[in-house]
Parts: structure tokens; C-alpha cells; sequence
């Protein structure tokens, strides 16, 4: 995550509306319609059956509180609006809270393939359709829940298991592997490189092994972690994770896969 946004959030109007310009919505359309027909045959059939229940629709940028209500009605999960970036210790407190932070701009167009700061689009999009599944939310809120009960000195690699699941999770289902990571069914390279291209290396998923994995948020990622199941995710999130970082600290990273960034 960058340090520093050249977006801002918008802020909602006095009814609790956020009004988005045709040029916005525009964004959001081809950004949506092109996800669409690219997540087709690639990503899990909850996460599409999530889009659907989310009532997301093509031409619109959605409103937060229709969002908040299908959420509500479904798992009980919500949304918050925020800043275009927040402190880690806000985030993780609104996802023990039951609530998905969601900043509310949406990107430039000259920004349309890639953006570093997470926008609308990523954040609903990518998020909110598995938000609908209950294994998941619930995974997400108890994910939450350890996060702020270990404290600063565990989130490092606490957020790891959040990097290599909710953002770039994969899972073996009867039709095949598919993708569920918010970063990858947000973002037309990553459902290519995950999906298509068989460069990454594949992992299955193992709570040690992520946690000493270490990770870059600004390229193609090298490899990936594959779940079974959702179930599997709410089971790993129930062990002793304070105790799992602190073996994983004392085995040491993984050599990274991927170049240092130039500083
Ligand atoms: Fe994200």
C-alpha cells in the first residue's frame, strides 16, 4: 500500500448517497464488464453466485448502503466507508467488527489496468460477492478478531494469511481450480497470470509455510496458495495463530521470490 494517495474519498451526501459522475460510472462499467466475461469460467461459483446476490449491476458504480443491506441479509456482514487508506489497526478493528472497510472513489481511467491503493472497484468488486458466504465472512471477522487481540507485533505476519487468501486465495473445487482473491478477480493480469499463464508456482495452502512466505503487493505474484475449501479457512483461523507466528519467526522467511524493490 502506498504511503501517500493522489485519490481522495468521496463523502456521502446528507440522504447517505455518493454521487459518482458518468465518466465514473463509465469506469466502473468497463471495468466491470470486462471482469465479467474474463471470470466466466475462472473464479469459484460462490464468489459468482456472490456478484449476483450483491446485486451488482453493470452501468452503475454501487451505492454503500445497498451493499450494507445485501450484506446484512445474507451473513450479517457489512460495509464502512473510509478514507482511500487507513491505519492497519482501524482495518483490522472493522473486521472484528463484522465490517468490510470500503474506500468510495474509483480509479482514473489512466489508471483503468492497474491501481496500487485499493478503489471501489476492488474493494466491491473484489470483496464484497464472497462477503455472501458464510464460511468466508466468517473466517474474515474471526481473522479480525485475532488481529487485534494479538496486537501490533504479530500483524506482519498475520496479514500474510489475509494476503494469500482474501486478496490471492485459489481453490480446488469438482470443476477445477478457480480464484477467489479479491486481487485477482479485481484485476485482469492477475486472473491471466493466476489462471491462465502457469508462471506462478502453486502451493497448497499451509498455515506455516504462508506464514513464512513474504510477498510484494506491486507485481504479479509469483506464487500463489490453494484452499480446498472455505471450511478449510474457518478451521485454520481457529488455531493458535500467536503461537504459529511465533514458530514461523523463529524458522525464518522463505527466500522471497521476487526481486528487492529499488528504494
Ligand atoms: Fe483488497
Amino acid at each position: 500500500m502506498p504511503k501517500q494517495s493522489t485519490y481522495t474519498a468521496k463523502l456521502p451526501d446528507a440522504d447517505g448517497i455518493y454521487h459518482y459522475t458518468t465518466e465514473e460510472d463509465g469506469i466502473w462499467s468497463d471495468l466491470y464488464q470486462r471482469q465479467m466475461t474474463l471470470l466466466a469460467d475462472k473464479a469459484c461459483a460462490e464468489y459468482l453466485d456472490g456478484v449476483k446476490l450483491l446485486g451488482l449491476k453493470p452501468d452503475k458504480v454501487p451505492q454503500l448502503h445497498d451493499i450494507n443491506r445485501r450484506l446484512n441479509e445474507t451473513t450479517g456482514f457489512g460495509v464502512e466507508g473510509v478514507p482511500a487508506l487507513i491505519p492497519p489497526s482501524r482495518f483490522y478493528e472493522l473486521l472484528s467488527q463484522g465490517k468490510f472497510p470500503l474506500a468510495t472513489f474509483i480509479r482514473r481511467r489512466e489508471h483503468i489496468d492497474y491501481i496500487e491503493e485499493p478503489d471501489i472497484f476492488h474493494e466491491v468488486f473484489g470483496h464484497c460477492p464472497l462477503l455472501t458466504n458464510q464460511s468466508y465472512a466468517n473466517f474474515v471477522r474471526r481473522f479480525g478478531e485475532k488481529a487485534v487481540g494479538l496486537g501490533k507485533e504479530y500483524s506482519w505476519h498475520l496479514f500474510r494469511i489475509f494476503w494469500f487468501t482474501v486478496e490471492f486465495g485459489l481453490i480446488d473445487t469438482l470443476q477445477g481450480r478457480r480464484c477467489f482473491g479479491a486481487g485477482i478477480v479485481s484485476s485482469p493480469n492477475e486472473t491471466r497470470t493466476a489462471m491462465e499463464r502457469g508462471e506462478s508456482e502453486f502451493r497448497p495452502f499451509d498455515l506455516m509455510t504462508v506464514l513464512r512466505t513474504p510477498y510484494r503487493i506491486d507485481i504479479v505474484q509469483p506464487i500463489y496458495y490453494v484452499i480446498e475449501s472455505f471450511a478449510q479457512l474457518e478451521a485454520i483461523i481457529e488455531e493458535d495463530i500467536g503461537a504459529r507466528i511465533r514458530d514461523a519467526k523463529a524458522l525464518g522467511d522463505f527466500p522471497p521470490a521476487f526481486e528487492a524493490k529499488a528504494s
